[in-house]
């Protein structure tokens, strides 16, 4: 069977390989540590899981959803981005819920992109960020996001030519996988250049509320004009530990909105109710839960940070995200420094290239785990005597 173009030309899922890795490691008994995948494993708020066990008791709840979310839905979600980050948006007109954020942001290729269009990404990247132009037969240029730019391109490198002809720059900060946050001067430039070269400006907002030591990262909607050109997208998957319930929304211009609405009328019915209605709870949360939520990753990020440097590693502490973003040792390149990983202490964590080939030189570490599985991921690691230097 012939696979259409589009399948072909994406990258190759390297996800899939550590999962075959993993599972040869399973059979042979080994109990893995499985710091690879970003699934959070926090459980939601308690009054979120009471709501949606009320609502399955509802008959409404179980017939074809709201689309494009409930009206209390788009008002708590109007309501979360006043009291978090202080922008305004229409309910009715600037927002959309989504079957999680991942969802949304392929889609919104889909509503955009032309086969032949090209859109701007900084990489390494979450891979839906230039998966989804692939999808749509677009080609995604790499703006590389390194150490030495500070995980920030600078927008003023780009070709003028290269910019005029893109159709969108497509952002995320805080990033998975570097841990980088951006600064209000950055996002400032980045909505200018949007509006100098007619571009999209496509902010993903995944890891807003995932910040350690009070640097509380900003929404590009808090920048003046913003909203003239950018769709933020946001997902109650790490905020609320909600992963699997398939929660996202998108917030912002209402022409992008429009259209990803449009394109989405055509392929779904909306997100469950039930998961509609709890949401709705989740982000009536203020602090207390979060801060919790906050204080464990920054627990086992100390854990692990800690540890590791103890071993003669040399990383730095994220600022926030639920990863580390870990130099390769001398010698290895990230795929086989993953795999030694593995095979020698049933640790997994994810190689850089996964993001991209500019991950090229890293490993990223998820902190999914217990802070006890943790202490354990250090030690098995300190037994096996790896060289980190
Ligand atoms: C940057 C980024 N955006 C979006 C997602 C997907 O989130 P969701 O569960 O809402 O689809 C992830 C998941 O890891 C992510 O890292």
């Amino acid at each position: 069977m012939e696979k259409a173009e589009r399948l072909k030309k994406l990258p190759t899922y390297v996800f899939a390989k550590l999962d075959e890795l993993k599972a040869r490691e399973r059979r042979k008994g080994v109990d893995l540590i499985d710091l690879g995948m970003g699934n959070p494993n926090i459980f939601p708020p308690q009054d979120v899981i009471d709501e949606v066990i009320e609502a399955l008791k509802d008959p409404e709840t179980h017939r074809y959803p709201s689309f494009p979310g409930t009206h209390d839905l788009r008002v708590a979600i109007a309501n979360w981005c006043k009291r978090e980050y202080g922008f305004k948006v229409d309910p009715d007109l600037e927002t959309i819920v989504l079957i999680g954020s991942k969802e949304g942001l392929i889609h919104f290729a889909f509503a955009f992109i032309n086969p032949g269009d090209t859109t701007l990404v900084p990489m390494p990247a979450y891979p839906a960020h230039f998966n989804g132009t692939i999808l749509a037969g677009g080609t995604p240029i790499s703006l590389p996001a390194t150490e030495s730019n500070g995980y920030m391109p600078d927008l003023d490198d780009i070709n003028p030519d290269v910019a005029k002809k893109a159709k969108m720059l497509i952002l995320s900060y805080p990033t998975n996988p570097t841990t980088a946050f951006a600064t209000k001067e950055y996002f400032k430039k980045a909505v200018a250049f949007a509006k100098k070269y007619k571009l999209i400006l496509l902010h993903d907002f995944a890891y807003a509320e995932l910040y350690f030591e009070g640097n509380k990262p900003i929404s590009m909607l808090e920048i003046p004009e913003a909203k003239d050109v950018c769709i933020e997208f946001h997902t109650c998957s790490k905020t609320f530990g909600m992963a699997g319930w398939r929660v996202g929304f998108a917030v912002g211009n209402r022409e992008l909105i429009g259209a990803l609405r449009q394109i989405k009328t055509n392929l779904d019915y909306g997100l469950f109710m039930g998961a509609q209605k709890a949401a709705a709870k989740a982000l009536a949360h203020e602090d207390e839960y979060m801060e919790k939520m906050r204080k464990t990753y920054k627990e086992r990020r100390d854990i692990l940070v800690d540890g590791l440097n103890s071993l003669g590693w040399k990383i730095e502490k994220p600022k926030g995200t639920m990863y580390v973003w870990a130099p390769v040792p001398k010698g290895y390149n990230c795929a086989e420094f993953s795999t030694l990983l593995l095979e020698k202490t049933g640790v997994v964590v994810a190689p850089g290239t996964a993001f991209g080939d500019e991950g090229e030189g890293y490993v990223r570490i998820a902190l999914v785990d217990t802070k006890e599985r943790i202490i354990e991921a250090v030690e098995r690691l300190k037994k096996a005597n790896i060289r980190f230097a």
